[in-house]
């Protein structure tokens, strides 16, 4: 490999912590915990590997946040409780061993749970049919249950899940920092997004009301683990049930949704497209990441999409990104980093990786 790939080595400081490089595993759902929600012996061994491999950063798949309606899948992690927290305390000390950082995501799924071992019924904005179809890859089948349309105490429950998730994962688990899902057609999105959010009060119409969910999740997850602790959410247009989905308003919704972050205080903002380096929104426009950036300029930007493309990845640093998450490239390469100091060719993506942990090789699990 003849690119010169030392901006993704550089250091960077995230609210006071140092991230010894910009390259990051983006979060992965693995289906792959205990049925009742607890991280397992072969999950740490999957999330060290991409520590030892070189990451500065190892974020978690997303994590269920209580016991009412935010579990999304069967076998999906959750911290709900301190048995779930210390589950997780093997996976973070593996990858913080390596000297990588360890960020939990937090999730609630809403209108697209499709296995939840605490209840039959969903929760969403309002009572719209979800898009599509259910993850059969995530052992869901047919479409998506009708949703109840959130009660306002049902809201304050499901911030509450957040933040004393957030809290557990800090307090009890130890991770460095906080994700906040707010993305991909999960909860927090769903109220982003107008053709799921038909609310008429406060939490629904304008774009400001629409983003008001995603800004009480995140106070609410400062106030409980203090202002040192990195906080940031994930942010996109498309979903896993509707991938070509864009903001109506374009770059005025973008003005909005990471303006009132930034001055919210968020430490981080996580924006994922399918290819990160394409327009946002008009051809020949800014991308997603590059409006984070403009919108909000204090603070990192973690940019994913197609960026395993190191051509692409470094251009990105250009392009408004302070960190390159990668996902389906880091299945694919759990040393991506080592191997591109060592100037090592990468291996190409199988869709076959995609599956649960137990699909991967004990061997390949100890590399
Ligand atoms: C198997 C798999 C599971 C995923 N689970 C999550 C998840 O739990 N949370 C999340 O925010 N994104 C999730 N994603 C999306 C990835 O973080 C990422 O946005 C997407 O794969 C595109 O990045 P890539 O081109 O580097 O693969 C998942 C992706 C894959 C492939």
């Amino acid at each position: 490999m003849d690119i010169d790939t030392s901006a993704l080595f550089a250091p960077i400081i995230i609210n006071g912590h140092t991230l010894k490089n910009r390259l990051a595993v983006a979060p992965m759902t693995r289906i792959s915990a205990t049925q009742d929600g607890r991280a397992t012996e072969t999950m740490t061994r999957y999330y060290e590997r991409f520590a030892r491999g070189g990451f500065g950063t190892v974020s978690t798949e997303g994590v269920y946040t209580d016991q009412a309606f935010s579990q999304g899948y069967a076998h999906q992690p959750g911290m709900t409780d301190e048995t779930q927290a210390n589950a997780w305390k093997p996976v973070v000390r593996g990858i913080k061993a390596e000297g990588a950082f360890a960020i939990a995501q937090v999730m609630h799924a809403g209108a697209i749970s499709q296995g939840n071992r605490f209840r039959d019924t969903t929760l969403g904005p309002s009572a719209v049919q979800p898009k599509g179809e259910q993850m059969a890859f995530y052992h869901g089948h047919g479409r998506y249950a009708l949703p109840a349309a959130m009660t306002e105490s049902q809201i304050a429950d499901a911030i509450h899940g957040f933040a004393e998730s957030a809290g557990r994962a800090i307090e009890v688990a130890g991770f460095d920092a906080i994700e906040i899902h707010g993305a991909n057609g999960y909860l927090l999105d769903q109220f982003l997004t107008a053709s799921t959010n038909k609310r008429v009060d406060r939490w629904g119409g304008a774009t400001q009301n629409r983003v008001r969910l995603i800004l009480e999740t995140f106070k609410a997850v400062r106030s409980k683990v203090g202002a040192k602790v990195p906080v940031g959410v994930r942010i996109s247009q498309g979903k896993v049930n509707d991938h070509h989905q864009k903001w109506a308003d374009a770059e005025r919704d973008a003005e909005i949704v990471f303006g009132s972050l930034a001055q919210a205080g968020a430490d981080f903002i996580h924006v994922t497209e399918y290819e990160a380096w394409k327009p946002a929104f008009k051809p020949g426009g800014p991308s997603l990441m590059h409006l984070a950036k403009r919108y909000a300029p204090e603070a990192e930007i973690f940019a994913n999409g197609g960026l395993h493309k190191i051509e692409q990845a470094i251009a990105a640093l250009n392009d408004g990104a302070d960190i390159i998450t990668i996902a389906r490239g880091a299945l694919a390469n759990p040393d991506l980093p080592r191997r591109l100091s060592d100037r090592r060719i990468l291996n190409d993506f199988d869709p076959a990786i995609l599956g649960p942990i137990a699909n991967i090789k004990d061997s390949e699990l100890a590399m």
